[in-house]
């Protein structure tokens, strides 16, 4: 067992003008996670410690914090790969509800604007409608998508424009227009192609910087650009 520090960004609405930090000490296996230092932490030193987490295990995406200044997943954060001193903040670009917690409402609403589901009004075959492999293998790393919001919340296109639709949302479009099983392309296609939409994505890569899932982000939606401009 080893002794970490853990800097925690705190605000609480109720009492609170402004965040601040508090610092707790905890012993932890090096094998542990940091989320199981915050638990740790919740449990037995201060109980009105707020952060979301539930699989615990990268997929649900409700742990994303600013992990020593990068957003991540503490529950896919090794402790032994990280300094003495681990800093937690919550994401920044959105909105604060209670200490790590965030208002996540103005990132699922970019996500709903692109139709996430998939649009084919052909009569279904009999058993399912097939994919092959090759045609599933453009999509494969947008499906690993777990919808944490660190990309949106680390691009600074989306900091200078909360009505931009971000990183992940632009990703998910990608998803259904490059699925060869959807029959939505044209309407998705309006929907990114807006003020709001497609070209603020600037190639910044802050967001490929930070996907837990290791997702190519910016190379997703470098290929829906050209799909943009061969339809204009
Ligand atoms: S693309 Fe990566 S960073 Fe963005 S929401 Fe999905 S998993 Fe999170
Ligand atoms: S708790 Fe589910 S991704 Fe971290």
């Amino acid at each position: 067992m080893k002794k970490y520090f853990f800097r925690i960004k705190r605000f609480d609405p109720e009492k609170d003008s402004s965040p601040q930090w508090k610092e707790f000490t905890v012993e932890m296996e090096p094998t542990e996670r940091a989320l199981d230092g915050l638990i740790k932490i919740k449990e037995t030193i201060d109980g009105s410690l707020t952060f979301r987490k539930s699989c615990a295990h990268g997929i649900c995406g409700s742990c994303a914090m600013k992990i020593n200044g990068k957003n991540g997943l503490v529950c896919q954060t090794i402790i032994k790969d990280m300094p003495d001193t681990i800093t937690l903040e919550p994401l920044q670009a959105f909105p604060v509800i209670k200490d790590l917690v965030v208002d996540m409402d103005p990132f699922f609403s970019k996500n709903e604007l692109v139709l996430p589901y998939l649009i084919n009004n052909e009569p279904p075959p009999e058993r399912e409608r097939i994919q092959s492999p090759e045609d599933q293998g453009k999509i494969l790393q947008s499906i690993t998508c777990v919808m944490c919001g660190s990309c949106t919340s680390s691009c600074p296109s989306y900091w200078t424009d909360k009505k931009y639709l971000g990183p992940s949302a632009l990703l998910k479009a990608y998803r259904f227009i490059f699925d060869t099983r959807d029959r939505a392309t044209d309407e998705r296609l309006k929907r990114i192609i807006t003020h709001h939409g497609l070209w603020r994505c600037h190639s910044i890569y802050n967001c490929v910087e930070v996907c837990p899932k290791e997702i190519d982000i910016t190379s997703h939606i470098s290929k829906l650009k050209r799909m943009a401009v061969r339809k204009l």
